[in-house]
This record gives C-alpha cells, structure tokens and sequence, in this order.
C-alpha cells in the first residue's frame, strides 16, 4: 500500500482507493486529479501539507501539483463554506450582469467576494471563464453549475433555498 510520512494522511480505506487509481494509468502522476479530489473531500480544502502529501504519494514535485491546483476553480485551496459560490467575472458573463450577481450575493451571505459566512455554511469567491460563456452569466456551486438567465433574484432565492432547505434547488432557481 502506497504511504509516505507526512503531518496529513488519508484513512487506509482511501489509500486502497489512491493505489487501485495509480495502478490504472501508466504512471502515477496520471492520476493525479482524482486523488486531489479524495483529498479535497477527506479533508475539505487542499493546504499546502495535503498538497505535498499528494505530491509525495505520486513522487511528484510539489511545484507541479501546486500548478494543477492554481489551475482548476474546482480546487479548493484555503478553508471554504459548505456551499462554494464561485461567480464568473470574465468578459462575457461581466457584459451579462455578473456584477449584479456578486452584489445580490455579498448582500445575501453578509460577507465580500473570498469571504466565508460566520457559520461557515458559504463562501463567495470570484473566478474566470467558466467554460459555458453561451449561458453567461454564470455561477458554480459547488460542482454544479448555475446557469441560464441567471439575475440577481435568482442567486438571492438559491442562497435563501441553500440556508433554509439545506439542498440544492438548481432547477427551480434557474427554471
Ligand atoms: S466568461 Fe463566464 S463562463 Fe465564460
């Protein structure tokens, strides 16, 4: 079984899942995103100690998960709500009243863009292109994406539904 010493491991159950991943591909680097997600779920954001831990267990230079990491939104590297709202700012979702949706969400959750709710139940962060710019304006939650014409009510209802219901309501939000 794969292990390394570290100040951060996975349980022994995740390790077995972490070997069967490596096993699949040719080298182990290859898996690299799966296993940033075991982690990111078995210990809620990738630090910088969780982020070498990886690295280690696939003997890979830190630097080089580092970069992975800075590149995908769906990485969370600092301490996050239970609810990530992460709103697209790039070009085409700005044209399309992203901004609006930032100031429904700053004015809903009490909190600015990369600020987490007291509670810890949300974050709100700011990210660029989402990759579904035909649907601009956009917002993650999570790993779900929020789209179609998306407004300012419609982020202050999903946020609403999310604090009162405790699960998500996509498709009545953006219906
Ligand atoms: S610009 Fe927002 S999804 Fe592309």
């Amino acid at each position: 079984m794969t292990e390394v010493s570290s100040p951060v491991h996975f349980s022994e159950q995740m390790l077995e899942t972490v070997d069967r991943l490596i096993a699949k591909y040719e080298k182990p680097e290859c898996a690299l995103l799966p296993i940033l997600h075991l982690a990111q779920d078995q210990f809620g954001h990738l630090s910088p100690p969780v982020l070498n831990y990886v690295a280690s267990l696939l003997k890979m230079p830190p630097g080089k998960v580092f970069d992975v990491v800075s590149f995908y939104t769906m990485f969370k590297t600092r301490d996050m709500g239970k609810w990530c709202l992460q709103i697209c700012h790039n070009v085409t979702c700005t044209m399309m009243g992203a901004e609006r949706l930032v100031h429904a969400a700053v004015e809903s959750l009490g909190v600015g863009v990369n600020g987490v709710t007291e509670d810890k139940q949300f974050s709100l962060v700011t990210v660029e292109c989402l990759g579904s710019c035909d649907k601009a304006p956009v917002m993650q939650v999570n790993n779900e994406f929020v789209e179609r014409a998306l407004d300012a009510e419609k982020v202050k209802n999903l946020i609403k539904d999310l604090r009162e219901k405790g699960q998500t309501t996509f498709e009545e939000v953006t219906r």
